[in-house]
């Protein structure tokens, strides 16, 4: 279930898009873009924090991504390597807890093994779930989870949309309260799709490198001023009742 809006997101989900042109722009590498976009995470960790939002969930590699140049793609697992050692001791003093959504068969054991040090040293903190979609797609983790469920002997008839939900891959979070895509493009491009039923979605022109405080405010702004029925309809003193 998602909260209403009468408080912060419990569940702020973001698409950080827009690294490679903030990179072209300055005349750098795609590279350096995707470092900047690091470094904005980082600091939006702690925003997210300081506004007490309990789980924050970045796509930061999709199950598409693979189509990308071979030299981006291994930069990108090099730079989310390096930012692991960089990080890990400070999102965990910050008590962040780290959690890894998505196929961690076709990344290196190298990477596989920092993401298993990261979750393990941060399994206890509880201020922020700090959840990294890597290697993941909304139709893959609809399909690891009915695979996962036909393996649990879940026969057909006893499958519902909340049984189902126990095997998709985030079934430990609340489902988003609110998408964030930077970078100026309006689409999902297959992210948490069984998540976001009834999510808000707010997309944003400015690039992820230069996302911060200013934007995660508007966002959360633009979020407060929706009217979520969830299905349902209000009555005149604002209460929600089944449609
Ligand atoms: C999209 O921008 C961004 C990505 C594909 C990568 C995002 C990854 C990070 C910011 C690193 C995350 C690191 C950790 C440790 C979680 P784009 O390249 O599509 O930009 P463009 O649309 O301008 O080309």
């Amino acid at each position: 279930m998602t909260s209403d809006n009468k408080a912060v997101p419990r569940h702020v989900a973001i698409v950080m898009d827009g690294n490679g042109r903030w990179a072209k722009k300055r005349f750098l590498p795609r590279f350096f873009g995707h470092k900047q976009g690091v470094d904005a995470l980082v600091k939006v960790v702690q925003a997210c924090i300081d506004r007490e939002i309990g789980y924050l969930t970045v796509f930061a590699f999709s199950s598409e991504n693979w189509k990308r140049p071979s030299d981006e793609v291994s930069g990108l697992m090099g730079l989310v390597l390096a930012a692991v050692s960089r990080y890990l001791a400070r999102m965990g003093a910050m008590g962040v807890r780290i959690r890894i959504v998505g196929d961690r068969e076709a990344v290196s054991e190298k990477l596989r093994n920092a993401w298993n040090e990261a979750e393990a040293l941060t399994q206890h903190n509880t201020k922020l779930t700090l959840s990294v979609a890597f290697n993941y797609g909304g139709r893959w983790d609809i399909v690891q989870a009915c695979k996962a469920a036909m393996a649990a002997g879940v026969p057909p008839d006893q499958l519902s949309e909340a049984k189902l939900s126990e095997f998709m891959a985030m079934s430990y979070a609340p489902d988003p309260d609110l998408f964030i895509r930077t970078g100026g493009e309006v689409r999902i491009s297959n992210f948490l799709l069984w998540q976001v039923a009834y999510t808000e979605f707010v997309f944003s022109d400015c690039l992820w490198p230069e996302f911060g405080e200013a934007q995660l405010d508007a966002a959360i702004s633009a979020f407060r001023d929706r009217d979520r029925r969830f299905g349902g309809v209000k009555d005149a003193g604002g209460s929600l009742s089944a449609a």
